[in-house]
């Protein structure tokens, strides 16, 4: 195995100390860098997750033009649905669609169980072959999403503004919600399981519509299952993050899941969810993303601030509170990773 050269990322996860922190962005790996549109330009965005080559390449972008201290794999959330037998459109400017949705019992019947080393295969190669590329420069970080998110867009059948569909159901037929949420559990756990032992050295778990549930229902739906999957990974010390985004309800409750590291959106007081449940979790998190439409001075000030929110000692993974958006200059990301490393010691002494 290749000994990791930057492992800063790994040992903040661990609340172990270190000498500064550590920093990557959701969606590092995606339309903000002008060689990721030149590839994408070539491919859409399915054959790019689907060929390990071009998945390597673009995950690796950010690493070598950015300088962030972790990769995370390029593929998305919705490939399990895909896998498990829907058909998975991603439509220019529009976002996935699933043209049939989940809303009966014969659909979720039609949803076959998954063998990630067949049906994901090629996410899997691209794990492997982006570990052999990354040389061990630093980390690389696999995800899924949450059951409860993926069925958000099973129900749905995309993106959503009130999730009335997905609501419907678990208000009127919480029996059929639960199936199939047992059954992505199931997907889910050996999916990661199977990212860790191609090679990813974390997981993260992207729970991006947990925060559209009444605190009852987000534990029903959403955080037991979320528990069920840490407990079954198959892992021997490789950490797993739990991003929540929107929840702000019974943290200590969210922090007990098993996750190593919880992520923060920018809503989120950083340094009060660290004095409520820090001794449990490391964090990750959680800089507004829109703060790098910012000049330099602002994208520094809030950065400072990010820090100071969190203080001293170990356990903080830099980040923004959720992915960076497509319109924003790489230059203002590269101030924002350079002034981590280059201020982020004094919070180490
Ligand atoms: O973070 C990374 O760099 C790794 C790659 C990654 C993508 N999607 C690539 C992507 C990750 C971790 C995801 C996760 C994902 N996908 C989530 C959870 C995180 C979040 O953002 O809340 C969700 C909800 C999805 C589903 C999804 N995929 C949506 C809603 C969209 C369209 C939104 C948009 O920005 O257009 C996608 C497409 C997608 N996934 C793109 C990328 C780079 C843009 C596709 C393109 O190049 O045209």
């Amino acid at each position: 195995m290749t000994q990791i050269k930057n492992d800063l990322f790994l040992r903040a996860c661990k609340k172990e100390k270190i000498e500064r922190t550590p920093i990557w962005v959701m969606r590092q790996a995606g339309r903000y860098l002008p060689e990721y549109r030149a590839v994408r330009e070539k491919a859409d965005f399915l054959t790019m997750c689907k060929t390990p080559e071009l998945a390597a390449e673009v995950t690796l972008q950010p690493i070598d033009l950015i300088g962030v201290d972790a990769a995370i794999i390029f593929s998305d959330i919705l490939v399990i649905p895909e896998a498990m037998g829907m058909t998975l459109e991603m439509h220019e400017g529009r976002g996935p669609v699933f043209p049939s949705p989940i809303r009966t019992e014969n659909d979720a019947n039609s949803l076959k169980n998954i063998d990630p080393t067949k049906d994901l295969k090629y996410v899997l190669d691209a794990v492997s072959l982006t570990k052999k590329e990354l040389n061990g420069r630093v980390p690389l970080i696999g995800f899924s999403g949450s059951p409860w998110t993926l069925l958000t867009y099973m129900v749905e059948g995309g993106g959503s503004k009130n999730f009335s569909n997905v609501k419907k159901m678990i208000f009127n037929n919480p029996k059929l919600a639960h199936s199939i949420l047992e059954k992505l559990s199931s997907a889910i756990s050996v999916y990661l399981s199977a990212k860790i032992e191609a090679g990813a050295n974390a997981v993260q778990i992207f729970d991006t519509w947990g925060g559209i549930l009444s605190q009852d229902d987000y534990q029903e739906f959403s955080l037991q299952y979320v528990e069920k999957i840490i407990d079954n990974i198959k892992r021997v010390n490789e950490p797993v993050i739990y991003f929540p985004k929107g929840v702000h309800s019974n943290l200590e409750k969210v922090a007990s899941c098993g996750a190593d590291v919880l992520g923060l959106d920018w809503t989120m007081d950083l340094g009060k969810v660290r004095a409520l449940v820090g001794d449990k979790v490391a964090l990750q998190g959680n800089m507004d993303p829109t703060v790098l439409y910012g000049s330099e001075e602002v994208i520094k000030d809030r950065a400072l601030k990010t820090m100071k929110s969190y203080g001293n000692g170990s356990g903080h993974i830099f980040n923004l509170g959720h992915g960076i958006l497509p319109d924003v200059a790489p230059a203002n990301l590269k101030t924002l990773v350079n002034f981590v490393k280059e201020n982020s010691t004094q919070f180490h002494k």
